[in-house]
């Protein structure tokens, strides 16, 4: 494993770790059979609540010999399954599995996000929800100037992180129908804290 692969969950996982009091109103709605998209270091996996069955995450970040990883999946109260694929390519999962989607933070950097919203689409059962917690483009003219300036530079050092993407737009591109959305800013800098966090059902 070379410098880098070694680096990344560690570090992803210590910044991520600084959103994790805005987790809980995003996972706690999650119940039965869920698909989290964008695993990461399993962080979200404590806010799950007593409904869910099991968690199916996928992400192609690779976290052996992460420890801390290993210790939250064994910690979970319900089964957790890993498979280390990007989203943006077909699934194996049949259509209509799963009754809750969870994406936190992963929108922007899957590089095809509409691919991966129409097989989250595909295997969300009828009535079943997408919810996520994501961040994006600002609706300030101003901010958003500087994420679309600042997008390439940011993209190149973080080798997949997108700032201007206007998530709620994409999520009804890729078939969802919103049932709910905030839209609030988070600690930081305005360019990284434009929050979307909303509710989603098959249109
Ligand atoms: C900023 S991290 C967020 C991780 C986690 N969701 C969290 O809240 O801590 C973005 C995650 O998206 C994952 N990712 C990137 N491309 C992806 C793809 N094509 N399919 C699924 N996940 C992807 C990355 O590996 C990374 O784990």
């Amino acid at each position: 494993m070379g410098v880098r692969s070694w680096l990344k969950p560690r570090i992803q996982d210590l910044l991520m770790r600084g959103m994790n009091d805005l987790r809980p109103d995003t996972v706690g709605l999650a119940s039965g059979e869920v698909l989290e998209v964008g695993f990461g270091t399993a962080l979200n996996l404590r806010y799950y609540g007593p409904d869910v069955k099991r968690v199916t995450g996928l992400d192609p970040l690779v976290t052996d010999g992460v420890k801390a990883v290993d210790q939250r999946i064994a910690d979970a109260p319900f089964p957790v399954e890993r498979a280390a694929l990007h989203a943006d390519g077909d699934l194996p999962f049949d259509a209509g599995r799963f009754d809750t989607v969870v994406t936190t933070w992963t929108l922007c950097s899957i590089p095809d996000p509409q691919a991966a919203l129409e097989e989250m689409r595909r295997v969300l059962k009828p009535g079943g929800r997408y919810v996520f917690i994501e961040h994006g483009r600002s609706d300030e003219a101003s901010t958003s100037r500087w994420q679309d300036r600042l997008n390439p530079i940011w993209l190149a050092i973080t080798g997949e992180c997108n700032i201007n993407r206007r998530i709620d737009e994409i999520v009804e591109q890729g078939g969802f129908e919103l049932s709910g959305l905030d839209r609030f800013l988070g600690q930081g800098p305005k360019i990284f804290a434009n929050l979307y966090r909303g509710v989603a059902v098959k249109s």
